[in-house]
Order: structure tokens, then C-alpha cells, then sequence
């Protein structure tokens, strides 16, 4: 099935209250956030979504494809299904080495040479996480960062899947913005739930969660993808920062006023 949008019809939030946005729509190549409070509803969304809602979950919730209930081949044939969801709690449960793993993958969705998709997909899954991934490890032995990075990789590229779920990657370790450009270019619908300011705002726009409702649609505008960059800049400092406690350094506060540099940067975002 040739993919072009999703669509949410409203449902209720947790006491009864209607979502206050009848439908969402979300079409190919969007990329959305899903924010709000912990316990807003925000992993319940993405389930419903994940589950093709059909009024048959506590929110009552209806996910159209194409304006249209979906195939139940989607559910029923894994093969056929067009989500690929990284839940916020996702391990690997084999203890196959990665390249062997990837390779299975590879050969069951044929899409074409099996040992180059691998390579293609390692190299993407490194550009997302901070520590390459050694092809001989065992998949059980990755670090979070590592794990969630070869999961978007398998996604994206073997599995090929037009609809990405995430919820929350912000914990993992991955290069945030990196992540989003290189996800930029390929054609799909990514759908972030996410509590990091730079996912949020690099996205086209953003679905706010309230007592298990949807409350709100925010469309990026330009004023706030302009503040991305100052905002990038104060998380490659604390990104620096981590690093530099990690590797057992001393931390100065002169030297993080140097990196802010705190005269050009003042009109921005500081003060
Ligand atoms: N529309 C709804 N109807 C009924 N129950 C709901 C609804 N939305 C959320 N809930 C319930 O509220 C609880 C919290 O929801 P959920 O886990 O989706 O929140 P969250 O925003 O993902 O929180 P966190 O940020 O902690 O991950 C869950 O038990 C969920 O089943
Ligand atoms: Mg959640």
C-alpha cells in the first residue's frame, strides 16, 4: 500500500473529556512530535496509532490510513504492516552478533543485497550513536544509546517501514540533531514522543497531550526554528559537558562561559 497520510480521529482523554482537535492529520514526509506531561497520554497516543484504533481501546480512539480503516493484513501480517514502533522500553532479547542479526533481517525483506542494506545500515546506526557498534557483539550487549540507534537504522533502511514510532530516543544517548537531518531524507512519517526541545522544534509540528487528551496542534513557525540553533548550541555544550565528566575531567565554570560565549550569544536565548 502506497502510504500518503494518517489520520487521528478524536477520542477522550482520561476523565471522559473529547479530544479538542477532531482530527489530526499527519501526511508522508511529516515529522511530529507528540508532547506533554508525564502520565498525559502521550505513550497512548502512539499505541493507538500502533494499533490501528478502531474505537476498540480505552480512548476511542479511530486511526485512518489513506482516509480509510486500515487492511487487517496490517495487524495481521507483520510482513504487511507499515509501523515500525521503538517503544520507550525496547531490548533485544536475541543473543545473535549484530551482523548476523542484521543479515537475517536483510534476507527475509529482500530488498536487495543483503551484505550492502547491512553496511548501509551500520554506518547509519553509528552516525546516531556516540559508540560504534562492533558488527561481532552480541545484541544483548549493546548500551541503550547503541540498541535504539540500530533499531531506527533496521527500521529506516532493511525494514524499510513508511511509518516510524518512537517514544522517546531523548534518553538513549543519540545525536538529536543528527538523527533528524539524516531521517530528513528519507520519505516517511516519523512520529517522536518526545520531551526535548530540539526533536520537538525541528519538527513540522507538534500534538500537546493533557490528562490524556489531545489539547493542542502547534505548527512550527519560523520564529521557532530559528531558536533551534541557539537551542543546539546549549545542548552540544552540556552534550560536552557529560562527555567531559565521563572522561574524569574537572569542570570550571570559566570554561563553560567560554563555550556560551556569553556577549554573542546573550541577545538570543539568555537573558
Ligand atoms: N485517553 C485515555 N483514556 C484512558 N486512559 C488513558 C488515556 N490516556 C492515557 N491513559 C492512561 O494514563 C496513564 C498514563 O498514560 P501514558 O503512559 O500514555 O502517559 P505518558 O504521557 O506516555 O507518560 P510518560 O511521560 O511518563 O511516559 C496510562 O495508564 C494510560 O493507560
Ligand atoms: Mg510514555
Amino acid at each position: 500500500v502506497d502510504i500518503k497520510k494518517i489520520t487521528i480521529k478524536k477520542g477522550l482523554g482520561k476523565n471522559g473529556e473529547i479530544d479538542k482537535i477532531d482530527y489530526v492529520e499527519i501526511n508522508m514526509g511529516d515529522i511530529v512530535s507528540i508532547v506533554g506531561p508525564t502520565g498525559s497520554g502521550k505513550t497512548t497516543l502512539i499505541n493507538d496509532i500502533a494499533l490501528f484504533a478502531y474505537q476498540n481501546t480505552p480512548t476511542n480512539r479511530t486511526i485512518l490510513i489513506n482516509d480509510d480503516i486500515p487492511s487487517s493484513d496490517f495487524i495481521c501480517d507483520p510482513s504487511k504492516n507499515p509501523i515500525a514502533y521503538i517503544t520507550q522500553h525496547t531490548n533485544f532479547l536475541s543473543d545473535l552478533p549484530v551482523q548476523s542479526f542484521l543479515m537475517i533481517h536483510a534476507d527475509i525483506r529482500k530488498t536487495g543485497n543483503s551484505q550492502s542494506i547491512v553496511e548501509e545500515t551500520l554506518d547509519f546506526a553509528n552516525q546516531l550513536t556516540g559508540e560504534s557498534i562492533n558488527p561481532e557483539s552480541q545484541m544483548t550487549e549493546l548500551s541503550g544509546g547503541q540498541t535504539r540507534s540500530l533499531l531506527i537504522a533496521d527500521a529506516v533502511i532493511i525494514g524499510n517501514s513508511p511509518i516510524i514510532l518512537l517514544d522517546e530516543i531523548e534518553n538513549a544517548g543519540i545525536h538529536r540533531t543528527k538523527a533528524l537531518d539524516l531521517l530528513r531524507n528519507y520519505k516517511k512519517i516519523f512520529i517522536f514522543v518526545t520531551h526535548d526541545p530540539r526533536i520537538t522544534l525541528l519538527s513540522d509540528f507538534r500534538i500537546i497531550m493533557e490528562n490524556g487528551a489531545i489539547n493542542k496542534l502547534i505548527i512550527t513557525d519560523n520564529l521557532e526554528k530559528k531558536a533551534v540553533s541557539y537551542i543546539s548550541r546549549l545542548d552540544d555544550i552540556l552534550l560536552d559537558l557529560r562527555s567531559k565528566i565521563r572522561a574524569g575531567d574537572i569542570i570550571r565554570y570559566e570554561y563553560i562561559l567560554d563555550m556560551l560565549n556569553f556577549n554573542q550569544i546573550k541577545e538570543g536565548v539568555l537573558l
